[in-house]
């Protein structure tokens, strides 16, 4: 594996754009949705209040694989004055954020984005926003976009401009994912049963969600070679973190 390298290579067909170009990916989304936000909810809030802006501060920032909303909702309730880009690929996810967006329209716009993919953001995205934020979604491009992407983001922040990313993340080592199980399993004692008892739909679904996903030490660096200051993990539970830094002032 080259050192840039760090996903699970399970060898198979990419079947992101399956699942969530799909009426299946969002049903499942939207299915799941309260006990996602009742477990999430505070972590996002957190994203919110690591941002530098005052409260009632007018600014623009993008959410990257914005999915329904959810992040930048939470951004918006706390910065009354915030416009929101959202930007996604999947016209399912995008319709349903449309419908569930609906308090804030006018204060936001969809552009479709394929973040797998390196060249031109959309002419759509302003050169240069106030923040970006992301969320659930870096985990499904490859390494090497990883790295591309975030000298993207540096590239289209003001200087000073904040980077968040909300992810989860791979434990790298059988040691620290028996501890973040077990953990996982005190909480929810039919999560051993579940892992082990996958539908064909649910397995898919999983491959998928592990596919591209890599321990924390090396985004961490790569925030770091992309030209970020101030990069810290700002929150972590387990498997999932708050990482990001910003644009550096002089820059
Ligand atoms: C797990 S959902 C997270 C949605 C939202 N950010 C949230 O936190 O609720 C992942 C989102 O990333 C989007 N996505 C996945 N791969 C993508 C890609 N290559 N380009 C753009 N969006 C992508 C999916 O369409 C989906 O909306």
């Amino acid at each position: 594996m080259p050192e840039h390298e760090h996903s699970h290579d399970h060898g198979g067909q990419d079947t992101n754009d399956a699942i969530w170009k799909s009426e299946i990916g969002v049903t499942f989304w939207k299915s799941t949705r309260d006990d996602r936000e009742r477990r999430r909810g505070a972590h996002r809030v957190l994203m919110a209040e690591l941002l530098p802006f005052a409260a009632d501060e007018a600014f623009t920032f993008v959410d990257l694989g914005a999915g329904t909303g959810a992040a930048a909702r939470t951004i918006m309730d706390h910065y009354p004055a915030a416009r929101a880009i959202l930007a996604d690929y999947s016209p399912q996810m995008m319709a349903q954020g449309g419908i569930e967006l609906e308090p804030y329209a006018g204060r936001y716009e969809y552009v479709e984005f394929d973040l797998a993919h390196g060249g031109a953001w959309p002419a759509a995205i302003p050169a240069q926003v106030d923040a970006v934020i992301t969320s659930l979604a870096v985990h499904h491009v490859t390494d090497a976009r990883k790295q591309e992407l975030f000298g993207e983001i540096r590239a289209h922040l003001v200087p000073g401009g904040w980077f968040l990313n909300y992810d989860p993340v791979a434990a790298g080592d059988p040691v620290i994912e028996e501890a973040w199980h077990r953990a996982e399993d005190r909480r929810d004692p039919s999560a051993a049963h579940k892992r082990s008892h996958r539908s064909a739909e649910e397995q898919l679904r999983y491959e998928n969600h592990v596919r591209y996903m890599i321990p924390l030490e090396p985004q961490v660096a790569y925030l770091r070679a992309a030209g970020f200051e101030g990069v810290d993990v700002y929150w972590k539970e387990l498997d999932y973190v708050i990482y990001g830094g910003r644009r550096p002032v002089t820059s």
